[in-house]
Order: C-alpha cells, then structure tokens, then sequence
C-alpha cells in the first residue's frame, strides 16, 4: 500500500471552470425569466448538476415535469460543453503544473476528485490527463460532497489509507468532505470560507516545496502511528 497520495478537486482548483458555469446557467436563467448573478453562482461551486438546476428553479418558483427538468440539464451542459471546447493549457491556474511535476518526481500517487461529470474532457483539453493514477468524478459517485464517497473512492484507487491522503479543494462541501474522510483538508481560495480546512492558500503560487515535504513526512508518520 502506498503510504501519501494526494487528490485534487477540478473546478476551482486546477482550473477557472466556474466563469463557464456561470455562463451556462445564466444563459438558461435568463431564459427562464430567473434573475442569477454571479453571487448566486458562488452556491454552485462544488455542486452537482442537478442539484444545481432544483436551486434555480426553487429560485425562479418553478416546478416542473421530469422531462422537462431533464431537457433543462441537457441544455445547460450542451452550453457550457461549447466553452469548454476553447479550453487549452493557458487555463491551467497558476503553479498547478509546479505543483503536480514535483508530486510526480517524487512518485506520489494523484487522484482527481470532482463533482463534475465532464472532468475527463476537461483534463483532456488542458493536457493534465496523464498526471493522474485515478479519476473520480461525478459518473463514479452516488453521493455528493459534502459526502465523503468521492474521495474515499479516489483513495481507494491510489491504494492509499485515507489517513494518508491530501486533499485540494475550493469549496467548502468539499473541505466538509476530506475531513469526514479523515483527510488532510487544503483549502484554496478565500480562508474565511474554507475555515473548516486544515490549511489554506490563496493559490498553489503560496504553496511552497519544503511545505509539501514536510506534508509528506507528517502523514507518512501519522500513517505510521494508525
Ligand atoms: C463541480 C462544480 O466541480 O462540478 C460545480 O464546482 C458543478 O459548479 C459540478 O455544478 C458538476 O459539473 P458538471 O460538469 O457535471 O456539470
Ligand atoms: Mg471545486
């Protein structure tokens, strides 16, 4: 069994997805005669899909059929697959790649875990794919963060004890996960939010290599210890 491995969150981590998101939704919103602003939005992160579409329509007042409902989800996604289509490396958020090659030089195993069920295309269009030993993403899962299913899934996959596991995340769901999962919870973005993570960083540029080491060294004898 390996002793670390670490797992990274999709959108909001390794990539700005969420301006697609955003996008999509309010596409749909506006035709819908719901107002959604990027505030709204910001209740989307770390979401699924579906659950997403029942806030805009708790929002909006709206009740609909089944299939309606389902039409609705497909519309979004096929709006938002259009933004994705233009993604390339350049969307990759800073010092991500410093991050992974040096987790890969050092032979640490990596895992995704995201929400998202377009994580594969996603990684695809930026060129990150080959970094990862094991994707989990919203095709794999039957419970959404902040569920621990995803994660303790990924670390399943890695081969990794959870106690050994490092996650990377931007939402708070997401955080409220790793810990249930009795991971090491990284927080990034703003740290009032992710106040529930063990640690936070602004971005991955905060995040230095003697920090990771000494990670790495701390979980190897927690795991050690359990
Ligand atoms: C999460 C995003 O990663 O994936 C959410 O933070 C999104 O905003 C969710 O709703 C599901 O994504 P997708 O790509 O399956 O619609
Ligand atoms: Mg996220």
């Amino acid at each position: 069994m390996n002793k670390t491995g670490f797992i990274f969150d999709l959108d909001g981590v390794i990539v700005d997805t969420a301006k697609y998101h955003y996008l999509a939704w309010k596409n749909l919103a506006d035709e819908l005669g719901i107002e959604f602003t990027i505030e709204d939005n910001e209740n989307f992160k770390g979401v699924s899909r579906r659950r997403c579409l029942e806030i805009l329509l708790e929002m909006g007042g709206i009740s609909v059929s089944k299939e309606q409902f389902e039409a609705w989800l497909v519309e979004k996604n096929e709006d938002y697959l259009q933004y994705i289509l233009k993604m390339d490396e350049n969307e990759i958020l800073p010092d991500v790649k410093r991050i992974l090659n040096y987790l890969k030089e050092q032979k640490i195993p990596m895992a995704l875990g995201s929400a998202s069920k377009n994580a594969i295309p996603i990684l695809e269009k930026v060129s990150l794919l080959r970094y990862f030993d094991a994707i989990v993403d919203g095709n794999s899962v039957t419970k959404a963060k902040p569920d621990p299913e995803v994660f303790l899934i990924a670390a399943a996959k890695l081969g990794v004890d959870p106690l050994g596991c490092v996650v990377f995340e931007d939402a708070v769901a997401g955080i409220e996960a790793a810990n249930s999962a009795k991971m090491l919870s990284i927080g990034i973005g703003d740290s009032e939010v992710l106040s529930e993570s063990k640690f936070s960083f602004e971005d991955f540029t905060k995040i230095d290599i003697d920090f990771l080491n000494k990670l790495v060294l701390s979980l190897q004898e927690r795991n050690n210890k359990g």
